[in-house]
């Protein structure tokens, strides 16, 4: 899958991705990124990107030429390919979602900026979908964006030593994780459950299961519904 990250600090988006399964990830041909810096591409002679809002009103606008011409930069896409932008006005981003761009082989993602962007981009880039990572607001798209890699980094075939993992995980079967435990198997008096010190790998998948549905009912019931 090909990332490509438009933003204002590319350095943040290479500096996670380097590192750990999306590090990984990356040196096996799984994923590839590029973190391309939407001021490269602005005709403005003193490299502004942004301006203040129309109206009137705090912060500033990212403003549609730069990123008219960053996204132009990248076409043709490899298709399939989806076009997000990461907004908190957007559509939440959970494992559907996730499992649904994991299909893409090029994803492209507009990382909003403090105040938001110039409306008129949605019309510049046809297509283009807006997403929010939860009802909460951050100062700029980077960390939704790398969020969202990760996750669907993930999913990928390859990207992750064991599959069964992945698929063992909170959301996969749509309920939430067991609970996990390692050596040693009593520490300050907590002792692991037996069963999983049994050896008895059909009444473990039976606890683990049990556990599951049970921190799902008490944590998010919704789940169940
Ligand atoms: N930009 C600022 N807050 C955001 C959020 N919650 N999700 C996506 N993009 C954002």
């Amino acid at each position: 899958m090909q990332f490509s990250i438009l933003t204002l600090f590319p350095e943040i988006i290479d500096a996670y991705a380097s590192a750990s399964i999306m590090g990984r990830a990356r040196k096996n041909g799984v994923i590839d990124v590029q973190a391309i810096n939407i001021r490269d591409f602005t005709t403005d002679p003193h490299k502004k990107v942004d301006d203040s809002p129309f109206g009137g009103g705090s912060g500033m606008v990212l403003a549609c030429q730069p990123v008219e011409s960053a996204f132009e930069s990248l076409l043709p896409l490899q298709e399939p390919a989806r076009v997000l932008i990461t907004t908190p006005a957007g559509r939440k981003f959970d494992h559907p979602f996730a499992l649904e761009l994991s299909q893409c082989k090029q994803l492209v993602i507009l990382c909003g900026h403090y105040e938001g962007f110039d409306e008129r981009i949605m019309q510049l880039i046809p297509g283009i979908e807006e997403v929010s990572i939860g009802d909460f607001v951050l100062t700029g798209g980077e960390l939704p964006a790398l969020c969202m890699m990760d996750a669907i980094t993930r999913l990928l075939p390859g990207a992750v030593q064991k599959f069964s993992s992945v698929e063992a995980d909170s959301f996969y079967d749509g309920l939430l994780d067991y609970p996990h435990y390692t050596r040693p198997a009593e520490y300050k008096g907590l002792r692991a459950p037996d069963v999983l010190l049994s050896g008895n790998h059909a009444e473990i998948a039976k606890w683990r299961k049990a556990q599951a549905l049970q921190k799902t009912k008490l944590a998010r019931p919704d789940l169940l519904e």
